[in-house]
């Protein structure tokens, strides 16, 4: 597991955003897993810019998001499609059949949670996730408890999930408490993970996370089964973790090792 400590949110989402756009340049048919939340924004603006001013192109990427909530249409403003149609799809050239979401509407959930599976692995397989972290350890809807070896299905969220996303909701509107999701293990199988958080409120699951057992009570903490995992923390989501000198030690070697073109 990379820990990378950055400067600020902002300097986290150029280097996340630098990440993808390098895969993308070599490989212009990158299959992308995606996240919705506050935490992917700035990567999405970069991923916009890189597209507008002529340095990227999205025509042959595939895209698989994490997670959507049971029964909220595409044109709900709380969906997820909304917010991913607001912050990168409507503003790129992808293809709208390149866009796959898990199913959230309709009957045979289950089933088609699987298909969901086998269209990524048709695709080859998920080259990217990127992550954030729910402040009780989620990544993707898959609450404390869930299998570490899960695949997308439909899970139930936690209240404390509710309560930190009920800011989101007129308080005249019902919030979901089903959502369909990626399962750990999904989000395993990508090729590389990258994982953003930022923030107080993040400190303790990134410290269960880095510095914990893996345990499926901090599900973050599957991650450290994973051979390509890199973490971007701003101080705050930081703060909690005790080997930060550690961190920055190896950080800066790789950067050496890397610039004697050693890597
Ligand atoms: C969203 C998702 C969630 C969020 C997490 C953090 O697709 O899968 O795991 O990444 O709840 O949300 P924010 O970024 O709003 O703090």
């Amino acid at each position: 597991m990379r820990v990378r400590l950055t400067q600020s949110a902002e300097h986290a989402a150029d280097l996340v955003a630098h990440e993808i756009l390098t895969q993308l340049r070599a490989k212009p048919n990158l299959v992308l897993g995606l996240a919705t939340g506050s935490t992917p924004i700035g990567v999405y603006t970069r991923l916009v810019d890189a597209y507008q001013s002529g340095a990227a192109s999205f025509a042959k990427v595939h895209t698989f998001n994490l997670d959507e909530y049971l029964d909220l249409p595409a044109s709900h403003h709380q969906s997820y499609r909304f917010f991913m149609q607001r912050h990168l799809f409507d503003a790129i050239d992808i293809p709208a059949a390149h866009i796959h979401f898990p199913p959230s509407e309709g009957q045979n959930l289950l089933r088609r949670c699987q298909q969901y599976e086998t269209e990524i692995e048709d695709l080859g397989g998920l080259d990217i996730q990127l992550l954030g972290i729910g402040s009780n350890g989620h990544i993707g809807f898959n609450e404390p408890t869930s299998s570490l070896r899960s695949r997308t299905r439909i899970k139930t969220l936690t209240p404390k999930t509710r309560q930190d996303n009920a800011r989101f909701y007129a308080s005249d509107e019902t919030q979901p408490t089903l959502a369909a999701t990626m399962g750990i293990g999904t989000i395993l199988g990508a090729r590389t993970i990258l994982l953003q958080a930022f923030g107080q409120k993040k400190a303790e699951a990134i410290r269960a996370t880095v510095e914990g057992p893996v345990s499926s009570y901090c599900p973050a903490s599957a991650l450290q089964l994973h051979e390509d995992v890199t973490l971007f923390l701003d101080s705050e989501a930081a703060s909690r973790l005790s080997m930060q000198d550690y961190y920055l030690q190896t950080q800066m070697h790789e950067e050496q090792l890397r610039r004697e073109d050693r890597m």
